[in-house]
């Protein structure tokens, strides 16, 4: 990945090396449940995103096999939200993916994000599956967003490179 993706706001990626702290305050806004990150933080890569040495964004991936990797999860700090980062770090994925010969990238996410799924479907995913009552199942107390129940994750998937 491009160590710095913007000449604007000026971005640097950084990967997660052990022994460095998790940033569990980013990842939380993405999936408010530790246990269910922890069992996927050292099993995947993260990258750090930094701005003027300010960590502003996090993206972690996931090998789901040899060619499909998924995004598990993305986070950008609420002061930095709305700015472009968010879509800036899909979009570097997307790049990324595309030069180790990733032929499906997956993202998840619940039924009540509508933000997100409007983002992820604007970067090339589709909609390809549900895991009904994902959240339900998995997660000690219930989310809500503006309203709406998250019960569903929905799965997107983007083919990078058809076989
Ligand atoms: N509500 C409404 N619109 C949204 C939202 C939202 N929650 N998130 C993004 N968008 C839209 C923006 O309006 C923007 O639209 P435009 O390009 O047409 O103007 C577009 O998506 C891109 O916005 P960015 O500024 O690039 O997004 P941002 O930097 O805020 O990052 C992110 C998006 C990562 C979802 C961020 O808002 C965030 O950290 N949210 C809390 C954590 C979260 O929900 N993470 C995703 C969970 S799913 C997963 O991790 C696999």
């Amino acid at each position: 990945m491009n160590r710095e993706m913007d000449k604007e706001l000026k971005l640097e990626l950084k990967v997660l090396e052990k022994g460095m702290s998790i940033p569990y305050d980013l990842l939380l806004l993405a999936d408010p449940a530790q246990a269910v990150i922890d069992e996927y933080i050292n099993k995947g890569k993260t990258f750090l995103a930094y701005h003027s040495g300010e960590l502003v964004g996090v993206v972690v991936l996931l090998p789901l096999g040899e060619e499909q990797l998924e995004i598990k999860n993305i986070a950008v700090q609420p002061d930095w939200q709305g700015k472009g980062i968010g879509r800036r770090l899909l979009q570097a994925v997307i790049i990324e993916a595309k030069r180790t010969h990733v032929k499906e990238l997956w993202i998840g996410t619940g039924n009540s994000s509508i933000g997100q799924l409007y983002l992820y479907q604007s970067v090339g995913f589709e909609l390809a599956e549900v895991k009904w009552n994902f959240f339900i199942e998995n997660y000690e107390e219930p989310i809500w967003e503006k309203g709406i129940h998250c019960k569903h994750m929905l799965m997107l998937r983007q083919t990078l490179h058809r076989s």
